[in-house]
Order: structure tokens, then sequence, then C-alpha cells
């Protein structure tokens, strides 16, 4: 088989980048791009995708969680699939890159293969995930974890920073919350989950290489603090009396900070810091804050967390601040698959290219995705390494390499033998 070839040619990489600005302009304000999980633009990014996969001749629907699906039947209806895709919530003020780039290369591989009207010995799904960056509720994973089978009932009581629950949210997006359940898929129905994403470090531009096999995704913890002081007057109350929350929590960061700073390998960071009543002239009673904590390894990662909120609590008792700790969202490493990472390597040459592994330290959907199947990752090469900014950038000819490895990857599948 032959197919790579018709993917070569400058108009490839143009055409991902055209899809990759489409979606882009989906955002909640102009000139800065925010589409955050059950919001109007959650929609109409489906509704983008669905478009595109039905182009590429897929079975499309929207899920129970608002996860987006497209089915491209193998050589007879209802065989097992190879389910590829990624992400399509961003960040605040985000890159357009980070998700987007797994969905839209998926779908080319698929219309290609339909193009060329070949059926697979193997169907093939592509999502796009509703909900990976967690943003909107200060969890993650959301969309993932409810086709793993996985998903927390908890989730549902989160609240944003209106204050709209996460379950009030799914009924004004039109979705039930108690039909979560359906979007969990069975491990038969999966072949394995292979995402294509960009690098979001600097290690293959400084290899000088288009693409890279990730080894495995470290692990998580996100903790949701909160700080209850006491409010008063700006103007009366001694500063030695005072019990200020928000003053509390800048000390809890700073200490946090410097604990990761003299931790090698320990990624601690406070992304949310909301204080109330919030007004210039009162002293804020209750202070609310986030942190992420990651490392490559699960031991350290816990110890991490563990001495971080002895800090919080010895701040707390030292000024009369009463907390509240809560774990939103925590999640081991997830290593890739061995027999996933030889076929992406193997591709990869194939391709021409140098094959690197090399581990993430972002988080993805195949964490919560290993729960049903193995998941093997292609990393694309990005500008400085810069991510969850909007100065990310990958070039059209990076783009069209990765789709090219991922359509090689598709072709030479071979499922787990015994799996
Ligand atoms: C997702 O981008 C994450 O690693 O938080
Ligand atoms: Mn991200
Ligand atoms: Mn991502």
């Amino acid at each position: 088989m032959t197919l790579v070839t018709t993917m070569i040619g400058p108009a490839l990489g143009d055409q991902i980048v055209a899809r990759i600005d489409r979606l882009a302009r989906i955002s909640e304000n102009a000139g800065e791009l925010t589409r955050v999980f059950l919001s109007d633009e959650h929609r109409t990014a489906v509704e983008l995708i669905q478009s595109w996969m039905t182009a590429a001749g897929m079975a499309v629907r929207m899920d129970a969680i608002g996860n987006v699906i497209g089915r491209y039947e193998g050589e007879r209806p209802s065989l097992p699939a190879l389910l590829l895709g990624s992400h399509f919530d961003t960040v605040r003020n985000a890159g357009k890159w980070d998700g987007p780039l797994g969905i839209i290369t998926a779908i080319t591989c698929v219309a290609e293969l339909n193009r060329r009207r070949e059926r697979l010995p193997f169907a093939i799904e592509v999502v796009g995930f509703a909900d990976e960056e967690g943003v909107r509720f200060s969890s993650t994973l959301l969309g993932s974890h409810a086709l793993a089978g996985t998903f927390s009932e908890r989730a549902l009581s989160l609240r944003d920073r209106d204050g709209i629950s996460m379950r009030e949210a799914m009924q004004s997006f039109g979705l039930d919350p108690k039909h979560i359940g359906t979007a969990a898929r069975a491990p038969g129905d999966y072949l394995a989950y292979l995402e294509l994403h960009i690098e979001q470090g600097p290690v293959l531009e400084a290899e000088g290489l288009p693409v890279g096999v990730v080894t495995a995704i470290s692990g998580a913890t996100r903790l949701l603090v909160t700080l209850e002081g006491m409010a008063g007057h700006a103007g009366t109350v001694p500063m030695a009396m005072r019990r200020d929350a928000l003053a509390g929590a800048a000390e809890c960061i700073v200490a946090i900070e410097q604990q990761c700073r003299n931790d090698v390998g320990l990624f601690g960071t406070v992304g949310i810091v909301r204080a109330e009543p919030g007004a210039t002239n009162v002293i804020p009673g209750r202070c609310t804050f986030t942190i992420d904590m990651r490392c490559a390894s699960d031991e350290h990662r816990r110890s991490g967390v563990a001495a971080a909120v002895r800090s919080i609590e010895r701040v707390a008792r030292e000024r009369g601040l009463a907390p509240q700790i809560d774990v939103v969202h925590e999640q081991g490493v997830t290593p890739c698959s061995d027999w996933l990472q030889a076929q992406i390597t193997a591709a990869i040459s194939r391709q021409g290219f140098r094959p690197i592994s090399l581990p993430s330290g972002a988080g993805h959907d195949g964490m919560a995705i290993a729960a049903i199947t193995d998941i093997g990752m292609i990393f694309v090469r990005c500008r400085g390494g810069v991510s969850h900014h909007p100065d990310e950038h990958v070039t059209a000819e990076d783009a069209a390499t990765g789709a090219r490895v991922l359509l090689d990857v598709i072709e030479h599948f071979s499922p787990k033998v015994g799996g």
C-alpha cells in the first residue's frame, strides 16, 4: 500500500493550518482564544468538527458529556476500533495547537483512507474530548474519564468562577447529568488509543526533529485550597490583629514555589487565586487558590503534595486561618505501551526521521483512556517549546509530517498479540 505518498506535498500542511485557524476563531472573546467546557463555543466547535468528520466519511455523534465522536467502519461493521484524537477545550488565552492538532490530523488521515475507499481490518474512531484542560471546573480530563467509564459524580458539584455547578452547566447545555454513564465505552470496543499532540516543551526543537515517541505521561495532583479568615475594615483593624486570608495564601504560594524550586523533578503551580469579598477597603476574609503538582514519579509527587499541605497547615495555624484542602484531581504516571511505542518508532523511521523517545510533563487524555485500552502518543515539535500561551506555534511542514507519521502508524497498525 502506498497511501502515504498521497499525503506528500505542501498542501497537506496548509490544509491542517487552515483548520487550526478556523477552530481558533471559536473563542469566548475576540482577539484571544478561550474555549471552555459546556460553553456556546463548545457547541460551535462540536458542529465544526462534526462537519469535517462527516466530510471524511465518518458517522458522527456527540456523547453524553459533550465529546464529539466520528466512526469510520472497517472491512465490516462493528469491528473493534483504533481510537484517535485529542481535546478541543483550551486554557484561557491559549495557543491554537494544544489539542486541536491531534483531532485535525486524525480526521485528515481518515479522509485520506476514505478518498481511496480503503477499509481496514479494524474501525477507526476519532474523538474530540470536550474537557481536558479542566479550566472551567478546576478538575480535568472530564471528557476522557466519561468515555473511560471513570467519571466521578463528585465533579458535578464543582462550581465555575460564576458559581455555576457542572450539573447546572450540563443542563443549560442540553445534556442530562444522569446520563453521563452512557458515554462509557467497554474495553473490548478499542484496540488502542493513539494521540498526536504538540510537545509543549523544547526537546524536539533542540534535537532538530519534527516528531518523537512518548514514553510516559507524568502524574498530577490538583488541589483546591480555601483559607477562611475574618473580613474587616482596612482602616481600623490593627495589623497584628488581622486574619487576612489573602496574605496567608500569599505566604503559602511562596512556600510551595520555594519547595518545588529546591526539589528537582517536582513541578508546583498556583494558577488561580480568588479573594473575597474583593474590595480595596476590606480585609480579605476568605481566599481560594488552586495547586497543580506534577512529577514523573508518583512517590515523589505524593511526598511533594504532603509537604505542601503541611506548609498550608502551618501558615493557617500561625495566622489563625481555617484551612480546607480538597483533592480535585489525582492521576498517577501513565506509561505509553511498549508495543505502541515500537509501532510509532517504526513509522517515524519509515518516514525518514531519527526516532527519539521522550516523556510528557504535560497531561493528556490518554491518562484517562489507559483505563480501557493501551495508549500511545506522537509528539510534534513546537516553536521554543512554548505552550499554554498565544505564541504557541507549529510549522505547516511539521504538522504535515505528524499527519504522515500518524497515517503510517494506522496503515501498519497491528493489534497487540493476545490483546
Ligand atoms: C494539560 O495541558 C495539562 O497538562 O494541564
Ligand atoms: Mn493544555
Ligand atoms: Mn493538550
